[in-house]
């Protein structure tokens, strides 16, 4: 059964105002229905568990300067998602084929870029903005017409760079690849990672990352040095800043070996809540007993006491090694 209507960061939304019998309309029941899952706000879940992980290292690593933005709705308007970011005219991207529109003005945001213009304006510097973002897209092990991005966006001043030695583009270039080089390595440890220079119309110069992922190079963000525009529009006179959004399906694919980026989606417990606490007791001398309950599942076979066996034999190695603490 469909809603009928959904709260989306404080705004009541009817299946009506999105889903309408309209040529300007190309919004199916199937997608409003993702409308308002939130995914990424969910902490058992495999893209709120990444989305925390991400913000650790930041946190870490910039001493809470970040903003951090999960609620923002993804009901956008053309000028958010194309204008304001610079997409030409004529770009591919704004077409009927690629995007869902809700009318002739307003779309289901196909980027996190659609909010950089008014963060900017409201006076954030260093912004992350998670949410669901939407494509009209063939569905395969690693497209889905609806997935997570976090935008990252960091503003600089003229100081910052001038100390350098380094015009400001290069500069924030440079900043750029160390910090998500030290994200990859944040999340992965040692992984097989490549930049690509890319074209993106609101960042120049502009690159991919890619992760080696079952046998393949994989498309894991985007990103660059923000054009100096989108900065001049929105109140940024002498800056430089540079931009990202990370593919969180992707991220959490190559993270927790998940082979197919539809199983975000399932509601299958044993996926969206593999480990449950199922008791906890504290005895006289005051220490504390978890009880956990793993699923272990194969998406490929049924797995043999051996495998899991196995499996369990290395979960219990990590769990006394990192959390220090007494197996039973
Ligand atoms: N918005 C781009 C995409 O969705 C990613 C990106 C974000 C690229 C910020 C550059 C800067 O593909």
């Amino acid at each position: 059964p469909v809603l009928s209507a959904l709260e989306l960061g404080g705004v009541k939304i009817a299946r009506d105002d999105v889903v309408r019998d309209d040529p300007t309309n190309n919004v199916p029941d199937s997608i409003f229905s993702k409308l308002g899952m939130q995914l990424h706000k969910r902490n058992q879940h495999p893209i709120g568990i990444l989305k925390n992980a991400i913000y650790e290292y930041f946190d870490a690593n910039y001493s809470n300067k970040f903003d951090k933005f999960d609620d923002l709705c993804p009901l956008v308007s053309v000028k958010q998602n194309f204008d304001d970011v610079l997409v030409p005219a004529d770009h591919i991207s704004r077409s009927y084929n690629d995007t869902y529109y809700v009318d002739s003005q307003t779309v289901l945001r196909c980027h996190t870029s659609a909010h950089q213009a008014e963060l900017l304006r409201d006076g954030h510097t260093h912004f992350l903005v998670t949410g669901d973002v939407y494509r009209r897209d063939s569905i395969d092990s690693t497209h889905y017409p609806v997935f997570h991005q976090m935008e990252g966006f960091r503003v600089f001043s003229p100081e910052e760079w001038e100390a350098s030695g380094l015009d400001g583009t290069s500069y924030a270039a440079g900043d750029l690849k160390k910090c998500l080089e030290g994200l990859a390595r944040h999340l992965f440890g040692a992984v097989e990672m490549r930049w690509i220079d890319a074209y993106f119309p609101f960042t120049n110069p502009s690159f991919e990352l890619e992760i080696y992922f079952q046998e393949k190079w994989m498309e894991v963000l985007g990103c660059g040095v923000t054009e100096q525009e989108i900065l001049r529009n929105n109140g940024q006179l002498d800056s430089v800043a540079w931009a990202f959004g990370l593919g969180l399906e992707r991220l959490a694919m190559v993270l927790f070996d998940i082979p197919d980026i539809r199983l975000f989606w399932s509601n299958d417990e044993r996926f969206t809540s593999q480990v449950q606490l199922i008791d906890n007791f504290t005895n006289k001398k005051g220490m504390t007993s978890h009880c956990y309950r793993i699923a272990y599942r194969s998406m490929e076979c049924s797995l043999t006491d051996e495998e899991i066996n196995e499996l369990q034999r290395k979960v219990r190695e990590q769990v006394e090694t990192k959390l220090n603490v007494e197996l039973r």
